[in-house]
C-alpha cells in the first residue's frame, strides 16, 4: 500500500517513516510548507499537536485536498477527547492515539474492510455514515467539556444519515463497520443508534418515529462526557465507587441537554431514563413500568444489546445469539413483547 505521512516535527516524521516503511511504500513531508503531492496514495497518516493554532490552519488546508484518499488516519498526541473531536472535524476517517504501540496503526492500514457477510459497497456506505456519526458525537462531547452550545441539528442530521444507511444496507454491515473502526463511547453510541433505528424499521414504524428513535439514541449517553476515560474505558470490573460514578451519567446528560434549543422533553426523558427497568431496579429514579415510555423501552433494549456486542481491545465481541439470550433472561426488567420482537433484529437483520 502507498502511504503518505505528514507530521509537525522532523522527529515524528522519521519515527513514522521507520515504522511504516517495513510494510508500505512511504512518501512524507513536514506539515509546515506541505504541498500534498501524494498523488494516488491509498492512505494518509497525519500527526500534529492540535494545541498549536498554526497546525490547525495548515491541517484544514491539507484535509481539504484529501477527500479522495480513502484512509485518512490521524494520530493524536494524547487520549484527549477534544483532540479526537477536532481530528474528525478536520476530515479524519480514523483517529488513533499516538502513544499506543505501532501495531494498531499497521493493523488499521492493513484492514481492507472486506467482509464475508456484507457487500463492499454496503461497508463503504456504512463507513461514511459512521464517520459522520462519530464526528457529531465527538463534537457533542467536546461541547460538553468546554461549556459551548451543543450542535443539536448536527447530531440529528448524523442520526438521519445513519438511519438512511441502515434502511439501505441493513444492520449487519453497520455493526461490522462500527466495531472495526470506532472505539469506546463513540463506538457504543453509534451501535445503539443503528440498532434502535433497525428495531424501529423491523416494527414498521413511520419515519417520524424513526427520527424520535435516532434522536434519543444519539444523545442517550452524552452524560458520559463528564466521566473520566480511565473509568469509562477500564478493562474488567469496576469497583463500587467507579460504578457509582458511571451511574451519574444519565442525570448528568439530562442536566447538560436541558435548555438546549431542539432538545424535546422526549429526548430528555430518554437520556435520563435509559437505565430504568420495568421492575423498578434501574437508575437514577427507580421508575416503574407505567412511568417508562415506549421509546425508552426500545432504547434500553438496544442499549443493552449494543453494550454486550461491543468490540473492546481486551476482549472478543460477544456473538449476537449469546447477547440476545442474556436480554431474554432479564425477566421482569424489559417488556416481553418488545424483547420477542427484538429477536429478528438481534439475530437475522
Ligand atoms: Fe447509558
Ligand atoms: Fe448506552
Amino acid at each position: 500500500m502507498s502511504v503518505h505521512v505528514v507530521a509537525d516535527t522532523a522527529i515524528k516524521l522519521s519515527f513514522l517513516r521507520a515504522t511504516l516503511e517495513k510494510q508500505h511504500a512511504v512518501t512524507s513531508e513536514l506539515l509546515s510548507g506541505a504541498s500534498i503531492r501524494c498523488g494516488g496514495s491509498d492512505a494518509v497518516v497525519v500527526t500534529a499537536d492540535l494545541r498549536v493554532v498554526e497546525n490547525i490552519a495548515a491541517l484544514k488546508q491539507i484535509f481539504g485536498k484529501l477527500s479522495h484518499v480513502r484512509k485518512r488516519i490521524f494520530l493524536i498526541d494524547q487520549k484527549a477527547r477534544l483532540f479526537t473531536a477536532q481530528a474528525y472535524a478536520l476530515g479524519a476517517t480514523r483517529v488513533l492515539v499516538n502513544s499506543v504501540n505501532q501495531a494498531s496503526l499497521l493493523a488499521e492500514l492493513a484492514d481492507s474492510s472486506i467482509s464475508p457477510t456484507a457487500s463492499i459497497e454496503a461497508l463503504y456506505g456504512a463507513r461514511e455514515a459512521a464517520t459522520v456519526g462519530a464526528t457529531a458525537i465527538a463534537s457533542m462531547f467536546s461541547a460538553v467539556l468546554t461549556g459551548k452550545p451543543i450542535d443539536v441539528g448536527g447530531a440529528k442530521g448524523a442520526g438521519s444519515r445513519i438511519a438512511d444507511n441502515i434502511a439501505e444496507d441493513g444492520l449487519t454491515s453497520w455493526l461490522e463497520t462500527v466495531r472495526r473502526h470506532h472505539e469506546g463511547t463513540y463506538q457504543h453510541c453509534l451501535l445503539v443508534t443503528g440498532i434502535a433505528v433497525d428495531f424501529g424499521l423491523s416494527l414498521g414504524l413511520a419515519k417520524p418515529d424513526i427520527e424520535r428513535l435516532y434522536s434519543a439514541a444519539m444523545f442517550h449517553d452524552i452524560g458520559k462526557a463528564k466521566i473520566p476515560l480511565a473509568v469509562l474505558d477500564k478493562p474488567g470490573r469496576l469497583d463500587v465507587q467507579e460504578r457509582a460514578l458511571i451511574e451519574t451519567h444519565p442525570a448528568a446528560g439530562y442536566d447538560v441537554l436541558k435548555g438546549n434549543v431542539g432538545i424535546s422533553l422526549e429526548i430528555l426523558d430518554a437520556v435520563r431514563h435509559h437505565h430504568e427497568y420495568l421492575d423498578g431496579s434501574g437508575y437514577p429514579d427507580a421508575l416503574c413500568a407505567a412511568s417508562i415510555s415506549d421509546i425508552v423501552r426500545m432504547l434500553t433494549i438496544s442499549d443493552i444489546f449494543a453494550a454486550l456486542i461491543e468490540h473492546r481491545h481486551y476482549k472478543p465481541a460477544m456473538p449476537r445469539q449469546q447477547a440476545y439470550e442474556i436480554i431474554q433472561s432479564m425477566q421482569g426488567k424489559l417488556e416481553r413483547p418488545l424483547v420477542a420482537a427484538f429477536k429478528d433484529v438481534a439475530l437475522s437483520r
